[in-house]
């Protein structure tokens, strides 16, 4: 989906040829093209990956990179050069003349004459790195204790009494390891199962499901994150319109009449954004009886969700700012009263309900040694904790269920109807 697609993508269009062959002689890496002591105009060619892009009145930076070193070269072309296709993560091959620099942040520079972009990375997607976040771990990202634990089977020889020395979990997020990376990479997802324990046998839960999460540093409104929870339920679903019609009508037709419309609404529509405070008020004020009160500083349950989605017109439905005490240690306190929350969102869908759930991070030290505290989680989190003592951002992220995801657009109403081999309480086949 990003960058990790780019880069195949760029790989492929490399191995299948279309890169002209030129004298190996003029071909640098970029870790030679660094070293090179006497730069004086010679005239070189370098093959490698944007890393960044910095477009001035009249002239352009790139800094390439080809896995070859650690530091990445400056290119310096005229503003002429200046193009969408010139993105973050697209492969180039860049000609030109190697000069000293003027600058003092490196020796030489790569004074373009000639620049091809090999694959292309659509700035859409661009600048998302793939991250392989991992299934066995020994943290309980939600704090929810829905985790499975994993032990050996039979009793093995290892002179500690857990295989691990701590006790570890089946993931339920790979959120904490995305914000690890997101302090290296800027933009960072991954996609992965992920596991929760929760006793459940509903038509949107399982034991097993997929997530796709995302985190992004330096992002400091909610409002831009959801700009990016929208962008990608959008572009995702134009994308699978687009590429597979035909299993699409299928279930369009057969499964679920009319939800092409609903669809096609939702995709032409702005998502509105409503405050948990003002969903409680919507919800109090409504003339349906719920199985749960609507009370501030209650969760919502799936009822609630579906009658808000209803109530803004079947559009999907951020709603923000839910009470502190109902979310996570890592979420960002608003430092608002009377009422305290968190800068949390959760993306309400027509059909199913929650499908994406995210925040800002607490970045601040103190807020987040506190909350900590509070959950006598110091010691197992002092890493986590780390993370905001060396040059802490600000930052966000969210995760979003693959399962019903193809249930929101599909239209299928039981979650256990778009996986193969569903894992829910009480049951787990083959
Ligand atoms: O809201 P959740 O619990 O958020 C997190 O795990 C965050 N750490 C994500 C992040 O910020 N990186 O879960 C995210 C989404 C939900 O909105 C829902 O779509 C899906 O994961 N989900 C489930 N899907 C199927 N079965 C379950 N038991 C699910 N639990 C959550
Ligand atoms: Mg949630």
């Amino acid at each position: 989906m990003f960058g990790a697609r780019c880069l195949l993508r760029a790989l492929r269009s490399c191995s299948s040829a279309p890169c002209p062959r030129h004298k190996p002689s003029a071909k640098l890496s970029v870790r030679d093209a660094l070293g090179a002591q006497n730069a004086s105009g010679e005239r070189v060619k370098v093959q490698g990956w944007i890393r960044s892009v910095r477009s001035q009145k009249e002239v352009l930076f790139l800094h390439v990179n080809d896995g070859s070193s650690l530091e990445s070269l400056q290119v310096v072309a005229d503003s002429s050069f200046d193009s969408r296709e010139l993105a973050f993560g697209s492969s180039v091959e860049v000609q030109g003349q190697l000069v000293k620099s003027l600058s003092k942040r490196q020796n030489v520079e790569l004074k373009a004459e000639k620049i091809e972009v090999v694959g292309n990375c659509d700035a859409k997607d661009s600048g998302f790195v793939h991250i392989h976040t991992p299934v066995i771990t020994s943290n309980d990202c939600e704090g929810a204790g829905e985790l499975f634990q994993v032990k050996p089977s039979s009793k093995i020889k290892v002179p500690e009494e857990n295989f691990f020395n701590v006790p570890v979990f089946l993931t339920v997020s790979g959120q904490l390891h995305l914000e690890v990376m997101s302090g290296a990479f800027t933009q960072v997802f991954t996609f992965g199962p992920t596991f929760r324990a929760e006793n459940s046998q509903s038509r949107r839960h399982l034991a097993e499901f997929y997530m796709v999460e995302a985190e992004i540093s330096f992002l400091e409104s909610l409002q831009d994150l959801m700009q990016v929870m929208e962008g990608l339920f959008k572009t995702t679903t134009m994308t699978v319109l687009s590429n597979c019609p035909e299993d699409v009508e299928l279930c369009h037709k057969f499964i679920a009449p009319g939800q092409k419309d609903r669809l096609e609404h939702m995709l032409k529509n702005n998502f509105l954004i409503i405050s948990y405070t003002e969903a409680m008020e919507i919800l109090k004020q409504a003339s349906q009886n719920f199985t749960f009160t609507p009370e501030w500083g209650a969760d919502l349950h799936t009822e609630h969700e579906k009658y808000l989605v209803k109530h803004c017109g079947d559009i999907p439905v951020f709603v923000i700012n839910y009470p502190l005490a109902l979310k996570p240690f890592y979420m960002r306190d608003n430092e608002d009263s009377p009422q305290h929350t968190v800068a949390a969102v959760d993306l309400l869908v027509p059909g199913v309900g929650e499908l994406f759930g995210g925040s800002l991070r607490e970045e601040r030290y103190h807020f987040l040694e506190q909350r900590l505290a509070r959950s006598g989680l110091t010691e197992a989190y002092q890493w986590y904790l780390d993370l905001r003592r060396f040059g802490s951002v600000p930052h966000g992220g969210f995760g979003m269920g693959f399962e019903r995801y193809l249930q929101c657009i599909l239209g299928i109403d039981n979650i256990k109807d778009v996986i193969p081999f569903p894992r829910f309480t009480h049951s787990c086949l083959l």
